[in-house]
C-alpha cells in the first residue's frame, strides 16, 4: 500500500512556463527582453530542454523576405486561410504572417545560422501549399537550416534561457493548474527526478508541453507527447477547441513513423504507386506533390484502399512510395542529409538508387487549449482566465484552423512566442503573487487512485496497443459515423479498463510505471474529445474527412470547442472563426478571403 500522496513542496516564481521547447523558451526570451528582473521557472518532462521534441523539426520556418521580388506577406496569408479550409482566424494569420520577417533576423541575431545562397542571402525551400499570386505557383518561402532548422532555433532560445537565468526543473510533469474562479495561480508539478509533488506558485502560467499524437498507432511524435495538458484541461471543467483536427503527415517513414520531411517534395521528390505512376498529379493538377498535407495524405489512403499501394514486408504496414532517385547529390548528401540517411538507418534502404517506404503519419495537432490572439487561455468567446496563457503546438489561437501548412508550426511559436511573452511581461508587473494554501486534491486523488489499484487485471501496454490501433483505424485520416461511434464506445471501455492497471513500484522517484500509467489516463481522454468532437462536425474540413459527409458545409463554419464530464461525456460548443482580413480588405482581395473553394 503506497503513502497518500502529499504536496511537499512550495516554489515561488513570477513567470511559471510548463513546457521548454521552442514556443516556451521564446516567450521566455520576450518577457526577459521586456522585464529584466522577472524569475522564471520552465519545467520539461524530457531529462534536457535540448531534447524537446522542436529539436526534430526538419524542413523550415515560413517567412516573406520583404526584399524578395515575388513574394509578398498577403500570398502567405492567402495561402494559411486557404490551406486551412477557412477555419482559421484571420486576426491570428495577419499578426503571425506579419511578424515573420522580423523573428527569422532575430533568431539570426542571436545564434541561429540560416543555410545561405552563394549570394549570401538566407536560402529558402517550397512547402506544401505556399504560392505566389493566389495559388499559381509555387513559393520559396521555407527559410531553413539545412534539415534541422527546429534544433537551431531549440539552441538559440535555450542558449537565451542560460543567460537569463531561467531556472530549469528538468523530468518533471504538470499535473494540476491552481485554478480560482477565472484566475489561475500556478500549478502542481510531479517531480519525477526527487520524487515529490511541488506546488509552484506564480503571477502567470504558460502552457508550452507541445503535441500529442502518441494515441496513434503510425505517429511522428516523441514518445512524451502524450496530451497531458490536454486532458488536465478537460478533467478541470476547461475546453480544448478543434481537438478532431489532426494532421497527417503524408511520408512518415514506415516503421519508426518519423518523417521523411515535405522537403525532399519541396526539392522534386515525387510520390509514387505501385504502378510505378506519380498519382499526386491527378488529385492536385497545379501543385501535384507540394499539394497541402490533408490533401496528399487523403491521395495515399485512397491510392491504398483502391489496391495500388505496396504492403511493408516487415512491419505489415500499407504505403507507397516516395522516389528520390533523380534527385541531385547535393540534395542527398548536404541539404537534406539526415532525412535521407533515415531510410538507410531504418529500412536499409538507399533513397539514391531505391524507392522508399512511405506512409501517413499522426503528426500535428491543429486544436488545442482555445487562445486568443494573445495566447490568454480562454473558457468561451467572452472569457478568459487572467494569468494562464497557452502557446505553440498545444494552444489554438488559431493559425492553422483545420489544416495547418508546412514550416507555419515553427513561425507560429516563434511569433506567438513572442507576443504572448510580452504581454505575459505587461501582465505580471500589475498584479501579486496569490500565496492562499491550496489543497492539490485534483492531483492527490489522481495518483492515490493510480498507486492503489492492487491485484490489477490488465496490462498497460496492451492498452496502449488496443487504444492506438483504434484511434489509427477509427478516427484516422478517414472517419464516418459509425466508426466514430465505435470508437467512442471502446475508448470508454479502455478507460475503465484503465482503471485495473496495477503500478507495482510504490516510490515516486522516477516512477516510470507510474508515469505511463498516467500517461495512459491522459491519452484515452483526449482521444475521447477528438473522437466526439469528429462525430459531431458532419462535414469534412482540412484534416477532418467524412465518409460520410465528404463536401465542406458553411452550417459548420465555426471552431468546435468540447468539455468533458466526469464520466466521460463531451458537451460541444462554438466558437466564431474571425474574419477580419475579409471584413477590412476591398474589391477582389476581399473576395480572396471569403468562403473559398479549395482546389489546387
Ligand atoms: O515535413 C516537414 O519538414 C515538417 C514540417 C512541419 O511540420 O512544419
Amino acid at each position: 500500500m503506497a503513502n497518500p500522496i502529499a504536496i511537499s513542496k512550495k516554489v515561488i516564481t513570477d513567470v511559471l512556463i510548463i513546457g521548454a521547447g521552442g514556443a516556451g523558451l521564446r516567450a521566455a526570451a520576450a518577457i526577459k527582453e521586456k522585464s529584466p528582473f522577472t524569475s522564471i521557472a520552465a519545467i520539461t518532462k524530457v531529462s534536457s530542454a535540448q531534447k524537446s521534441h522542436t529539436c526534430t523539426a526538419q524542413g523550415g520556418v515560413a517567412a516573406v523576405d520583404p526584399k524578395d521580388p515575388h513574394d509578398k506577406i498577403i500570398y502567405h496569408e492567402f495561402d494559411t486561410w486557404k490551406g486551412s479550409d477557412c477555419s482559421c482566424d484571420q486576426n491570428v494569420v495577419r499578426r503571425v504572417c506579419s511578424l515573420a520577417w522580423d523573428e527569422i533576423i532575430w533568431l539570426e541575431h542571436h545564434g541561429l545560422h540560416f543555410s545561405r545562397s552563394p549570394e549570401g542571402r538566407i536560402m529558402k525551400r517550397p512547402f506544401g501549399g505556399h504560392t505566389l499570386n493566389f495559388g499559381e505557383i509555387k513559393a520559396f518561402r521555407s527559410c531553413y537550416e539545412a534539415d534541422r532548422t527546429g534544433k537551431g532555433i531549440q539552441d538559440t532560445v535555450y542558449f537565451m534561457a542560460l543567460k537569463n537565468d531561467v531556472q530549469f526543473y528538468t523530468e518533471a510533469v504538470f499535473t494540476e493548474l491552481i485554478l480560482d474562479g477565472e484566475c489561475c495561480y500556478g500549478a502542481i508539478l510531479y517531480d519525477m527526478n526527487e520524487g515529490e509533488f511541488v506546488e509552484c506558485r506564480a503571477k502567470a502560467t504558460i502552457i508550452a508541453t507541445g503535441g500529442k499524437a502518441r494515441m496513434y498507432q503510425v505517429t511522428s511524435n516523441c514518445r512524451q507527447n502524450t496530451g497531458d495538458a490536454l486532458s488536465i484541461f478537460l478533467r478541470q471543467g476547461l475546453p480544448l477547441m478543434d481537438i478532431e483536427a489532426v494532421q497527417f503527415h503524408p511520408t512518415g517513414i514506415v516503421g519508426p513513423g518519423i518523417l521523411a520531411s515535405e522537403a525532399l517534395r519541396g526539392e522534386g521528390a515525387v510520390l509514387r504507386n505501385n504502378q510505378d505512376e506519380r498519382f499526386m498529379e491527378r488529385y492536385a493538377p497545379t501543385i501535384k506533390d507540394l499539394a497541402p498535407r490533408d490533401l496528399v495524405s487523403r491521395s495515399i489512403m485512397t491510392e491504398i484502399q483502391e489496391g495500388r499501394g505496396f504492403l511493408h514486408p516487415a512491419h505489415q504496414l500499407p504505403h507507397v512510395m516516395l522516389d528520390m532517385r533523380h534527385l541531385p547529390d547535393v540534395v542527398h548528401d548536404k541539404k537534406l542529409v539526415e532525412v535521407s540517411s533515415f531510410f538507410k538507418t531504418f529500412l536499409g534502404v538507399d533513397p539514391k538508387v531505391e524507392l522508399c517506404p512511405v506512409t501517413p503519419t499522426a503528426h500535428y495537432q491543429m486544436g488545442g487549449i482555445p487562445t486568443n490572439i494573445d495566447g490568454q487561455v480562454q473558457i468561451d468567446e467572452n472569457t478568459i482566465i487572467a494569468g494562464l496563457y497557452a502557446v505553440g503546438e498545444c494552444a489554438t489561437a488559431s493559425l492553422h484552423g483545420h489544416n495547418r501548412l508546412g514550416t507555419n508550426s515553427l513561425l507560429e511559436l516563434i511569433t506567438l512566442g513572442r507576443t504572448t511573452g510580452e504581454h505575459v511581461a505587461d501582465y505580471i508587473s500589475q498584479v501579486t503573487i496569490n500565496g492562499s494554501s491550496y489543497s492539490g486534491d485534483f492531483t492527490r486523488s489522481t495518483f492515490d487512485k493510480l498507486l492503489a489499484v492492487s491485484n490489477g487485471s490488465e496490462s498497460q501496454f496492451k492498452l496502449r496497443r488496443e487504444l492506438t490501433e483504434l484511434m489509427n483505424r477509427c478516427v484516422g485520416v478517414f472517419r464516418d459515423e459509425k466508426i466514430l461511434l465505435e470508437a467512442i464506445e471502446k475508448l470508454k471501455e479502455l478507460k475503465e479498463r484503465a482503471n485495473h492497471v496495477e503500478i507495482k513500484t510504490k516510490n515516486l522517484v522516477l516512477n516510470q510505471e507510474l508515469l505511463v500509467t498516467w500517461e495512459l489516463h491522459n491519452l484515452i481522454d483526449v482521444s475521447l474529445g477528438i473522437a466526439a468532437s469528429a462525430l459531431d462536425r458532419k462535414e469534412s474540413r482540412g484534416a477532418h474527412f467524412r465518409l460520410d459527409f465528404p463536401e465542406r458545409s458553411d452550417d459548420y463554419h465555426y471552431h468546435t470547442l468540447c468539455w468533458m464530464d466526469q464520466d466521460m461525456n463531451c458537451r460541444l460548443g462554438k466558437r466564431k472563426i474571425d474574419m477580419s482580413i475579409y471584413e477590412t480588405e476591398q474589391g477582389a482581395l476581399k473576395e480572396k478571403f471569403g468562403i473559398i473553394e479549395r482546389k489546387y
